[in-house]
């Protein structure tokens, strides 16, 4: 059997049912995987009534057989818990593991991660499966892994059952300990909503306008993503007992309302991420995809995410064929040559391990339309012949397994404005310009960055070491709206010993529990980054773009800008030149112990993020060994003992 992620070699996989086809099957299906250079599988996520097709009766048989296949074919098994499809005969007897809408009706049996977490009865219920089944399977020879769940968090964010708000009010008692420090933290004197009963205080409900107590959301969200951490963490202390020593656990995907880097550090060996850059090519594409035009060559953006979740990671669903669910959202298929570029584009971001999904299309069922290597007719296809000349390219660089992403700068990410962004409208939408604008700016300049976490303020653990941040020259951190003393003080170190920061407009004004502090802004960033952001304004949509001129180089401040002032000895670069705000500071740099802070009142859209990495001279670090076009991206995978380059030509 084939280990994966253990450092020594890149290897291919993919996704399969045995639950969706005849036991005729299997065998050459494992045979002709094998044939194709696909060394792992993983089965059995949603596939929870083969082993307990009634309440408390446990029957393995199904997948004894078929994993005594895998054995027999030399193929590695990944073998998923199946919690995210709870069976029928357990969501009818007990309705109160279903989730609910915010108005509080239930989402019925019929799709997938119909549950909540809280739920005592599906809290005990998935420990027992994940126990049963870990305990039979646990010494398999064909498992090398397990994953938890499926894609935790997708679908579906939030939480209103009667079992959250249960479990939401201990989470805030053991947070709060009493109502006077919660009714402070959640301001209710503001509306008379001052709550003198635990029993009172619920997950936000329908209200007026929608519009909940926004400390309150603050602390939901965080509460959404400790269940779901917990759920995760409780399968995992159960497949710990069981399984192989060398054995791995992952769960896939990487969602919202959830911090998947302490899920990965209190819970799993890595993650895994499912790619689908096709849905860039939906007919009904997804808003979140933007509008930089880089299309499939976004999920780069995704890629680098994962990486900073999870040094180490795998691609536990490649996209392997045109979407489609039952009614839901088309993409055409693959061009020939794309699902090679796909998974480059995975290895070169630093995944070592890329699985398709899947195998072969399903004839039936809500994914009918969501193919897979193999169409329907399992007859020898174009996405099966590409398959071979990816596994002789892989075979090639198998061993850039391990090898580090090369990046020239930084850009901090944290959770707490992470869970702003979600509820506050002004933050999003500042947000989301720089954090589009940043990644597409980097991508065509051909200058690699990595995101850098700062964690969340409630896991002090999580802020990160001085000399994590030392290693990037440069770091930007567009929009920390919620700033704390504990990350300002580790900014200010930085900037101390040699550091360059970039900080964007709206820094600094808000605290973790989201209230504004009667400070000048940038509250705590003020003592160091050289701007005194003395007004500011959101830019009106029907207004003359209002710009800047940095080096001889005319920019938009776009969205909104701060009116700077300097101090501290900090110079100004730039003011702006139209508008109210015309002549007044726009962007200040001031030289502090051995580095720099530059405050930029606006926002990095694509161009102002372009002129910032030039200025910086980020930009083209490759220009000694690769000349390429824009349209091309570049990454540099560091090995031990080689340089593996990835161009990745996304033109078509
Ligand atoms: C993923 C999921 C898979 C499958 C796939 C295609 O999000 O993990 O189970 O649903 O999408 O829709």
């Amino acid at each position: 059997m084939e280990k994966i992620l253990q450092g020594d070699k890149i290897l291919l996989g993919v996704c399969y049912y045995p639950e969706h086809w005849d036991k005729s099957l299997w065998k050459n299906d494992l045979r002709r995987m094998k044939d194709h250079g696909l060394e792992a599988i993983r089965i059995a996520e949603f596939a929870w009534n083969l082993s307990e097709p009634r309440e408390g009766n446990f029957n393995f048989d199904f997948f004894d057989g078929f994993l005594e296949e895998a054995r027999a074919a030399s193929m590695s098994v990944i073998f998923g818990t199946p919690t995210a499809t709870p069976p029928a005969w357990l969501t009818h007897k007990y309705p109160e593991v279903l989730n609910a809408r915010i108005d509080g009706a239930l989402y019925r049996h019929g799709s997938r991660r119909h549950y909540n977490y809280n739920s005592r009865v599906y809290q005990e219920l998935s420990a027992r499966i994940v126990e049963k089944t870990a305990e039979h399977y646990g010494k398999h020879p064909a498992i090398i892994g397990w994953q938890i769940d499926n894609e935790v968090n997708c679908e579906l964010d939030e939480f209103y059952s009667e079992s959250d708000s249960a479990a939401f009010r201990k989470f805030l008692k053991d947070k709060y300990q009493n109502l006077p420090a919660l009714n402070n933290a959640w301001g209710t004197v503001f509306w008379n909503q001052t709550y003198t009963d635990w029993e009172e205080v619920f997950v936000p409900r329908l209200t007026i306008n929608a519009s909940v107590n926004p400390h309150e959301v603050m602390d939901y969200i965080r509460f959404v993503s400790y269940s779901a951490r917990k759920f995760v963490k409780m399968q995992s202390d159960i497949i710990k007992k069981y399984k192989k020593a060398d054995d791995f656990i992952t769960t896939n995907g990487m969602f919202s309302n959830l911090d998947n880097h302490l899920m990965v550090k209190e819970s799993l060996d890595f993650f895994t991420f499912d790619s689908y850059p096709n849905f860039a090519y939906c007919l009904d594409q997804e808003p979140w995809v933007g509008s930089s035009g880089l299309k499939d060559r976004m999920w780069s953006r995704n890629l680098s995410r994962v990486r900073s979740v999870s040094k180490r990671f795998g691609i536990m669903e490649q996209q392997s064929g045109p979407n489609g669910w039952n009614t839901r959202m088309e993409a055409a298929s693959p061009r020939p040559g794309q699902m090679s570029l796909w998974t480059m584009q995975s290895i070169a971001h630093g995944a070592d391990y890329v699985s398709y999904f899947r195998w072969r299309t399903a004839p039936f069922g809500t994914e009918i339309y969501w193919h897979g290597i193999l169409d329907y007719s399992n007859r020898d296809n174009r996405r099966l012949a590409e398959l071979d000349n990816i596994h002789e390219k892989v075979t090639r660089i198998a061993n850039a397994a391990g090898a580090r992403y090369h990046a020239v700068f930084g850009v901090l990410e944290d959770y707490d404005n992470q869970w702003d962004v979600r509820l506050d409208a002004w933050h999003r939408r500042v947000h989301q310009i720089s954090d589009e604008g940043l990644f597409a700016a980097a991508q065509l300049l051909h200058s690699p960055f990595d995101y850098v976490s700062l964690g969340d303020s409630a896991d002090p653990a999580a802020l990160p070491t001085p000399e994590t941040l030392t290693r990037y020259p440069v770091l930007f951190y567009p929009h920390p709206t919620i700033m704390t003393a504990e990350r300002a003080a580790l900014l200010e170190n930085y900037v101390k010993n040699g550091g360059i920061l970039v900080l964007g407009c709206r820094s600094g004004y808000k605290d973790p529990n989201g209230h504004c502090p009667m400070e000048k802004l940038p509250g705590k960033l003020r003592d160091f980054c050289g701007a005194d952001v003395v007004d500011f304004s959101f830019v009106p949509p029907d207004e003359k773009p209002i710009n800047i001129s940095w080096n001889g180089t005319e920019f938009e401040a776009a969205v909104f800008n701060d009116i700077l002032e300097p101090i501290d000895g900090a110079e100004v670069l730039a003011s702006y030149k139209n508008g109210w705000c015309a002549g007044k500071a726009a962007l200040t740099m001031r030289s502090f112990g051995k580095g720099r802070v530059y405050y930029f009142g606006g926002t990095f859209s694509k161009d102002a993020a372009a002129v910032f990495i030039k200025n910086l001279k980020l930009d083209e670090p490759f220009r000694q060994t690769i000349e390429a076009p824009p349209s091309v991206e570049i990454a540099l995978r560091d090995g031990r003992d080689a340089k593996f380059y990835f161009v990745l030509n996304y033109l078509n």
